[in-house]
């Protein structure tokens, strides 16, 4: 009877530490998630998914679609990837219904706001012949982007903020190898452009110019 007794009392330890155990895990993969999914995704998240599903903040995926129908949607829009980017992508969209945001990038916003042409290439998708750029937190006021392009370049550019609200120049159409974009910011906070290149070129510098 006793033994018994000492024995339940080892069972139940273990089972906590099993439970404290799987409790760890969880929290990790939580918050490793943030760290998981690859620039090139997100990017193409950005460029492609969100044209539908930017800013829905419902806090979690409905699954009304199931699983595979899922799958199978997303390879319509994001064409033939690999099983990793599926998962990627399909993370991504939840991570957005979850957080609210934009996912974020490693291509950390430099100081000096300018970008050289290796940076730029990794927030390009070539498919889409598109660019999805962080421009980092502004304040309000004016700005400029220089943009400079390998050959002479047609653009439409928008720029977006933090709570998915296209801010300005949208469907500004820029021509020629070096070009400028001005804008204006209202309230501060995190800004982003994605830019469409019309005829095919990559960029090779952008920097943004605060016009005080
Ligand atoms: C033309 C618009 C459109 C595009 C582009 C689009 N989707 Fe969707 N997507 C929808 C609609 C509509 C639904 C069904 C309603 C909903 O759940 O949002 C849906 C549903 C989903 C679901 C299931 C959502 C849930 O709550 O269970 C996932 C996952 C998804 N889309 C991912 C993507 C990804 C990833 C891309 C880019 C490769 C993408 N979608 C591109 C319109 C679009």
């Amino acid at each position: 009877m006793k033994d018994r007794g000492i024995d339940g009392k080892r069972k139940a330890w273990v089972w906590a530490a099993c439970f404290c155990g799987a409790v760890f895990a969880l929290l990790a993969a939580q918050t490793c998630f943030a760290a998981d999914i690859s620039t090139a995704s997100s990017v193409r998240f950005n460029i492609v998914c969100a044209k539908c599903h930017e800013g829905e903040c419902s806090g979690r995926l409905s699954f009304d679609l199931g699983r595979a129908a899922a799958e199978s949607h997303i390879e319509r829009y994001a064409g033939k990837v690999s099983p990793l980017t599926r998962q990627e992508l399909y993370k991504l969209l939840e991570y957005m219904k979850r957080e609210c945001r934009y996912y974020p990038f490693d291509a950390a916003v430099p100081a000096n706001r300018k970008r050289e042409a290796g940076t730029l290439q990794k927030l390009y998708d070539e498919a889409e012949h598109a660019y999805f750029i962080p421009l980092g937190k502004l304040s309000p006021g004016s700005y400029r982007i220089d943009l400079c392009f390998d050959r002479e370049a047609g653009v439409s550019a928008e720029l977006i903020s933090s709570r998915f609200e296209i801010e300005d120049f949208s469907g500004v159409k820029v021509t020629g190898a070096v070009a400028s974009i001005a804008f204006r910011v209202k309230s501060e906070g995190e800004y982003y452009i994605r830019m469409l290149v019309i005829r095919p070129a990559l960029l090779r510098y952008l920097e943004v110019v605060p016009l005080h």
